[in-house]
């Protein structure tokens, strides 16, 4: 089974709090979305491989550690993943970014596949999936389930916020993928909204609606 990795720094949970405020504008909605998306990526790094390098500091020589040449990527679920990327990027510039472009029907609460653009060698990469919303599951496992067909095997979840039901469904589906999310929430609402949430995060990203 998966682990679900709470991301509770203190940093994270205050800038949380304002996300999820209905006062905060598209503006200030958009930075701090960014910023979390950096903190929580500092957590998802914590136990990648460092090797040994050598420098000479004006003082004398020094065994430094640095990050082993991991080839990574950082997968955004359209659009609401989208506001989550330049936030990663700060911290692992040298991903490279590919997209999966899903929305969910309303009526069905099914995701729908519209737009799919990954990096040529996808398979070789260790893969971060971001989407701010775990509500049922269905996006991220859509998402989870076209890596796999291209024969990814190193992927990661990365969330702001997870309805405990859908952080079961993904556990169930894809028990080999490690989830981190900043908060659990209670439920979903009879519309697949995570209660209590931040209402549609697509929509509070790009002002839309
Ligand atoms: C939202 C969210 C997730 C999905 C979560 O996207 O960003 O992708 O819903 O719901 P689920 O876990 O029940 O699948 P939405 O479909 O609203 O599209 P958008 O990002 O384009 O607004
Ligand atoms: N998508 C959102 O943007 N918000 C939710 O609460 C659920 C799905």
């Amino acid at each position: 089974m998966s682990k679900v990795y709470i991301c509770d720094h203190p940093l994270i949970q205050h800038k949380l709090t304002f996300i999820r405020d209905e006062r905060t504008n598209t503006k200030d909605f958009r930075e701090l979305v960014d910023e979390v998306a950096t903190l929580m990526a500092y957590e998802i790094t914590r136990n990648i491989p460092l090797e040994k390098m050598e420098v000479n500091t004006p003082v004398g020589p020094v065994q430094g550690r640095v990050i082993s040449g991991r080839m990574l990527g950082v997968i955004p679920i359209l659009r609401a993943g989208l506001g989550m990327v330049d936030g990663i990027l700060k911290l692992l510039p040298a991903a490279k970014v590919g997209h999966i472009g899903l929305y969910r029907d309303p009526e069905t609460l099914k995701p729908v596949e519209y737009y799919v653009k990954l990096p040529t060698d996808v398979q070789e990469r260790e893969l971060i999936v971001i989407d701010p919303m775990l509500a049922t599951g269905g996006s991220a496992i859509a998402a989870l389930d076209l890596l796999k067909r291209k024969n990814c095997t190193q992927i990661k979840l990365m969330c702001l916020i997870a309805a405990p039901e859908g952080i079961r469904a993904v556990q169930e589906a894809h028990p080999d993928v490690d989830i981190y999310i900043a908060a659990i929430d209670e439920k979903l609402d009879d519309h697949g909204y995570i209660v209590p949430g931040l209402g549609d995060a697509g929509d509070r990203l790009f002002g839309t609606k």
